[in-house]
């Protein structure tokens, strides 16, 4: 069962490039190098077929290879496949605003399409700003986010997100960024979990008001972190960040693009959480994995003061070339018709409870600490002996693509995310997987 060394080709072109935030000398030891998807499975070079737990990293939504979705693609690319993003846009990019307008909450209908979720991220973090200096505040320049958050890999986005050491070497990172802690890294310093939330929905508010909130923009969050350890606050916290937000003339920013597309047991988690957002990122799923693709999505009210004459250069001043793209635009469509037409979301969320109850099986073997999150998105904290054990997730890594499962390890935690395609018995195989891995884990740091 043990991973095949890279050959001496493989080897030679895998230290031609990297993988993301990973050791090359660990890939070249033992490489993951793919040559076809399907569904909940991947198959190595080898021929040895993974299942994909994670829906290659929260992306193939509806599973690799969806036929409609390819069909979209394909339809589309014989009709256009690229549109000039500065002289007008496709007749397809323009139904994909008005069909993910359709499954938004509040009247987030203002839609920028991307390529990325960091893309989404920049532009929103752009727009409030510029929104800012044209409404007559343009004092108003500041985000805060949290520790443990992850927008993004571009320089604005990576100043957004809290990842400490990942961070590092890129210093100094951009002005303007303040962050806050996030509920589970507070937990053991509350009696309760709701009173935690409070607190730490509160420690926006003191920072927003402690730097002045005449130079506050917006606030930023992914509604379930995931870097933090699928970070799963409660509802209330969330309309504690609402009310704060309207007090100090703040936007509130959700990262959607783990959580969006049904994930959560709703199209969005801001409908999970009941807290429609000013603007709202997507990404990954978006697309299912067919195309890169992300949407910056804000009120349209906010859009509106975009709107005006190129004489007195009113205009949002931003873009890229492969945003907005048609095949991308057609296959989003694909992906919401699809979700919508089978109910995917209500979906997402009875097979959620249905893999919780497959992931409380493990407690038998006295690894787990928590399951967190909602819907078919659940992070399970790892222990041993009542303590973090961050070997047995180091030995986890091996185990799981040994025993053909790809799934996100932190090594604290680590994050399942199925396809909505999901079937019970795909649940099923999956927490099996999880139970061998983790079995094997064992022995290695036992041994
Ligand atoms: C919550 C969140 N936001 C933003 C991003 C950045 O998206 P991308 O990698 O598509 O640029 C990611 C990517 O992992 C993410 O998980």
């Amino acid at each position: 069962m043990t991973a095949m060394k890279a050959n001496e080709r493989q080897a030679r072109l895998l230290k031609r490039t990297s993988i993301d935030f990973r050791s090359t000398e660990q890939i070249v030891d033992a490489p993951f190098i793919l040559s076809r998807a399907k569904g909940l499975y991947y198959w190595d070079i080898h021929g040895k077929r993974y299942f994909d737990a994670i829906g290659g990293i929260f992306v193939a939504s509806l599973g690799h290879g969806h036929p409609r979705v390819l069909d979209a693609m394909r339809q589309q690319m014989d009709r256009l496949s690229f549109a000039p993003p500065m002289h007008g846009i496709a007749d397809v990019t323009l139904d994909f605003i008005e069909r993910l307008g359709e499954v938004t909450p509040g009247n987030l209908n203002f839609v920028k399409p991307f390529s990325g979720g960091s893309e989404s991220i920049e532009a929103a973090m752009k727009f409030t700003r510029q929104y800012f200096k044209q409404t007559g505040h343009p004092e108003k320049y500041k985000f805060v986010s949290r520790y443990q958050g992850y927008h993004g890999g571009t320089f604005g986005a990576m100043a957004a997100s809290g990842t400490g050491r990942r961070k590092t070497p890129f210093e100094p990172q951009m002005s303007g960024f303040l962050k806050v802690f996030s509920p589970t890294y507070y937990r053991d310093r509350f009696a309760t979990w709701e009173e935690c939330n409070r607190f730490c929905a509160r420690m926006f508010e003191d920072v927003i008001v402690s730097e002045d909130p005449r130079t506050v923009a917006g606030v930023i969050v992914e509604p379930i972190g995931n870097t933090g350890g699928t970070v799963t606050p409660t509802d209330e916290y969330f309309h504690i960040l609402r009310e704060i937000c309207d007090t100090y003339d703040v936007l509130l920013i959700f990262d959607e693009i783990i959580t969006g597309y049904a994930r959560t047991g709703n199209m969005f988690a801001a409908q999970t959480f009941g807290v429609t957002p000013d603007i709202l990122c997507g990404g990954k799923g978006l697309s299912s994995g067919a195309i890169p693709l992300g949407a910056m999505i804000a009120r349209e009210d906010l859009g509106d003061a975009f709107y005006g004459s190129e004489a007195a250069e009113v205009n949002f001043a931003h873009g890229h070339t492969f945003a907005g793209n048609p095949l991308a635009s057609a296959v989003g469509i694909a992906v919401i018709d699809e979700i919508v037409e089978n109910d995917l979301a209500r979906r997402a969320g009875e097979l959620g409870d249905y893999l919780v109850d497959g992931l409380r099986r493990l407690e038998k073997l006295g690894v787990v600490r928590e399951i967190r999150g909602k819907g078919l998105l659940r992070g399970v904290e790892l222990m041993r002996d009542g303590k973090a054990c961050p070997q047995l997730g180091v030995a986890l890594k091996r185990t799981a693509m040994e025993h053909g499962l790809v799934m996100r390890i932190d090594p604290l935690w680590f994050a399942v995310a199925p396809a909505l395609i999901s079937t019970e018995a795909d649940i099923d195989e999956l927490c099996g997987l999880v139970e061998q891995s983790i079995v094997a884990a064992l022995q290695v740091i036992d041994a």
